[in-house]
C-alpha cells in the first residue's frame, strides 16, 4: 500500500497527479480551511503533508499526527510551522525558497508604482464617472525614478527587488543584521545603512523579511515617525511586521504619503481602516501568485515530500536537527 499523505489546500490537478504516482493522496480540492482541529483529524493517519502558509502546524497539530514524517510547505515563509515541535516529533519540515523570488519582486514593484502614482484611487475615480477632463494638477503622484529605494531584509527577494531599481536610476540602500558580501552589494548597487538611516532616507521602503516574534511590529509608530512625510511603505513580506493601526494613523494624517500592501496583521482579518484611505494600494496576499510560480512552488514542495518519504534528505529542509 502507498504511504498516505494530505494536500491541505486546493492545488493544480497536475500536482495531485504527480503525488498520486507515489502516495495515496487525501486532497482538499474543495479548499475548505482546515484549521487546527481539521488538521488534527486529517493528519491523524498521514505520514506526510503538502501544506500552505495558512495551515497552523502547531505543536498540538504535530502531536495529533503520530505517523507524520514530513510537512512540506508550498511557501517560502514558514512562520505557520512550529519547527521545534517538528524536530521533537521527528518530522521534517521544508519550504520553497528561490522559485518565487522574481514573481514576488515584481509584485513589490507593482505596489510601489501603484502607490507612487496613486493608481487605485485614480482608477476608482475614473470608474465612478468623475473624470470631466484633463487638468494640469490632476492626480499628482511621486516620482519613482532617481528616488531612494530602501530595503529592509535583503535576502534573495530583497536583492531581486534591488536589481530592478537600476532601470529607474534609483539610489538603493538596505539594512539587514549582517551586511551582504561586497560582490553581492555591487551586483545590487546597494549600500548598507543602519535601520534609523534607512527609515529616514528612503523614499520607498520595501519590507522583505520573515515574520518572527522578534520582528513583530518592527515598523510601528516610532519607526513611521522617522520616515519622510513624502515616503511610501511597501509590505509584501508578512502581516504583523507592521503595526497596521499605527500605519493607518500615519497615512490618515499624511505623516506618510502612501503605502502598498499585500499582507496584513491577523490575515485573513483585515483592518477596515485601510478601506477609508485613498493613499493605499491593497492586494490580497498574491505576491507569488502567477500560474507558473504557483506551479513551481507546489512541484518544489512535492519534490521535498517525495525525497523525505523515500529516505533522502529533502532539498529544502528547514530543521536539519531532526536528522541527528
Ligand atoms: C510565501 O511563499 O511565503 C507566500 O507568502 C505564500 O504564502
Amino acid at each position: 500500500m502507498k504511504p498516505r499523505i494530505l494536500v491541505s489546500r486546493a492545488v493544480f490537478p497536475e500536482v495531485i497527479s504527480r503525488l498520486a504516482g507515489h502516495f495515496e493522496v487525501d486532497d482538499n480540492q474543495a479548499d475548505v480551511i482546515l484549521g487546527v482541529e481539521g488538521l488534527k483529524v486529517r493528519l491523524a493517519d498521514k505520514v506526510g503533508a503538502l501544506t500552505a502558509a495558512t495551515d497552523p502546524l502547531t505543536a498540538a497539530v504535530i502531536a495529533a499526527a503520530p505517523k507524520l514524517k514530513a510537512v512540506c510547505n508550498f511557501a517560502v515563509g514558514y512562520n505557520n510551522i512550529d519547527l521545534a515541535a517538528c524536530s521533537g516529533a521527528g518530522v521534517m519540515a521544508t519550504n520553497t525558497p528561490g522559485v518565487l523570488d522574481d514573481t514576488t519582486a515584481d509584485l513589490a514593484w507593482a505596489l510601489l508604482m501603484a502607490t507612487a502614482r496613486r493608481l487605485p484611487a485614480a482608477e476608482r475615480w475614473l470608474r465612478n464617472g468623475e473624470w470631466k477632463g484633463w487638468e494640469f494638477v490632476q492626480w499628482l503622484g511621486t516620482d519613482v525614478h532617481h528616488a531612494t529605494l530602501g530595503i529592509l531584509g535583503m535576502g534573495r527577494i530583497g536583492q531581486t527587488v534591488a536589481r530592478r531599481a537600476l532601470g529607474f536610476d534609483m539610489k538603493v540602500i538596505y539594512h539587514k543584521r549582517t551586511p551582504l558580501a561586497a560582490e553581492t552589494e555591487a551586483a545590487c548597487r546597494a549600500t548598507w545603512v543602519d535601520k534609523a538611516t534607512l527609515l529616514r532616507e528612503s523614499d520607498f521602503l520595501v519590507l522583505l523579511l520573515p515574520y518572527t516574534p522578534e520582528n513583530h511590529h518592527l515598523i510601528g509608530a516610532a519607526e513611521l515617525a522617522l520616515m519622510k512625510p513624502t515616503a511610501h511603505l511597501i509590505n509584501v513580506a508578512r502581516g504583523g511586521i507592521v503595526d497596521d493601526e499605527a500605519l493607518i494613523s500615519a497615512l490618515r494624517q499624511r505623516r506618510l504619503c502612501g503605502a502598498g500592501l499585500d499582507v496584513y496583521e491577523g490575515e485573513p482579518k483585515f483592518n477596515p481602516g485601510f478601506l477609508e484611505l485613498d493613499n493605499v494600494a491593497l492586494t490580497p496576499h498574491i505576491g507569488s501568485s502567477s500560474r507558473a510560480t504557483r506551479m513551481a512552488m507546489a512541484m518544489t514542495a512535492a519534490d521535498n515530500l517525495i525525497a523525505a518519504l523515500s529516505g533522502q534528505r529533502p532539498p529544502n529542509l528547514l530543521n536539519p536537527d531532526v536528522l541527528a
